[in-house]
């Protein structure tokens, strides 16, 4: 049974490819069912000042296929306090908001929390390049940005070869190492650093050396920013093999760009669940996919739980790259 007439849609924290494609699927699927649905532009900070107006199928059009996010992003200290919170409140009861889709990472689903702790719903979608957030598979912005890592470290690649150098390719993903563990792993780097497994610069220097006498001169080494800065790596590697080395800092080139396939379906199939969470008076909730099938969590709960990230994985990135 319908019980919510008007929700309301933000993005927040740091944007993600396929967050159009959520938001999409948040305004058409609540048109659908004759809700009205609202944008809160500039994540929380917008919801604070007010910065809403409603949405109709246009305003989501030709959209789809765009990185970055209509709705503007941003990060707010103000709205971790109560005082803050209210304010949001006080906005969406006067636009009769009745429940709210937050599309974001950890920080947003804080925030997804706080309001649904003061009563007032709030479903939240996993949108961050990290695939940090527990309970779920995959978050939107994820494969692409793995692509647009992969796609840097082929072409660093060509350079390493051609120059017989060793390349440190530094990669984000906050305190998770999902991107550079996948990215490395697809990218045939021969070292990847995560901050889920500790390292031996004595074991990487062996390798270095080895690889070097036996005519091996190029090498890829993939650091997430959550183990050290790529700077601060290479200095580790001078001190310890005396080898010279190139830094790469891809930056927040990994945030942007056209969604892959894969981003665009799990982006509209969460940004649709979430309105039929919402739909249903189900707040509180925090969206996601398992064996591709979508679920869906206290979002409380889910805020107590660690990420964690599959060590097999790791395990053969060092059983391939020997
Ligand atoms: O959470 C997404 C992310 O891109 C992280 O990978 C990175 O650590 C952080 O945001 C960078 O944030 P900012 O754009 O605020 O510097």
């Amino acid at each position: 049974m319908i019980i919510v007439k008007k929700i309301g849609v933000l993005t927040s924290g740091g944007d993600s490819p396929g967050m159009n494609a959520a938001v999409r699927a948040v305004v058409r699927k609540a048109i659908y069912h004759n809700i009205e649905v609202y944008g809160v532009y500039g994540g929380y900070s917008g919801l604070m000042s007010g910065n809403i107006k409603k949405l109709d199928l246009g305003s989501v059009g030709d959209i789809i296929h765009r990185g970055g996010t209509v709705l503007h992003s941003a990060r707010s200290e103000e709205f971790k306090t109560r005082e803050g919170q209210q304010k949001g409140i006080e906005q969406m009861n006067k636009h009769g908001i009745e429940g709210l889709v937050v599309i974001g990472g950890d920080g947003s689903y804080r925030g997804a929390k706080a309001l649904t702790e003061q009563g007032f719903p709030c479903v939240g979608v996993p949108g961050t390049i990290d695939n940090d957030i527990p309970g779920t598979q995959y978050t939107i912005g994820f494969d692409t940005a793995l692509n647009t890592v992969i796609d840097a470290i082929d072409k660093i690649r060509d350079t390493a070869t051609s120059h017989e150098r060793t390349f440190i390719i530094e990669v984000m993903g906050r305190d998770a190492g999902d991107i550079a563990l996948c990215a490395g792993l697809a990218g045939g780097a021969e070292t990847i650093l995560i901050p889920e497994a500790g390292y031996s610069m004595d074991e990487i220097a062996e390798r270095l050396k080895k690889g070097h006498e036996r005519g091996k001169k190029h090498s890829i080494i993939v650091v997430a920013e959550g183990v050290c800065s790529g700077v601060e790596f290479a200095k580790q590697i001078k001190e310890t093999t005396n080898f010279d080395t190139r830094v790469s800092v891809l930056g927040h080139m990994q945030r942007g760009g056209s969604p892959t396939a894969f981003d665009r379906v799990l982006a509209s199939r969460l940004g649709a669940h979430a309105v039929e969470l919402l739909l249903e008076g189900k707040g509180g909730r925090a969206v996601g996919i398992q064996n591709n099938k979508l679920v869906d969590h206290d979002i409380i709960e889910i805020l107590d739980r660690e990420h964690t990230l599959d060590l097999d994985l790791y395990k053969l990135s060092k059983e391939l790259s020997i």
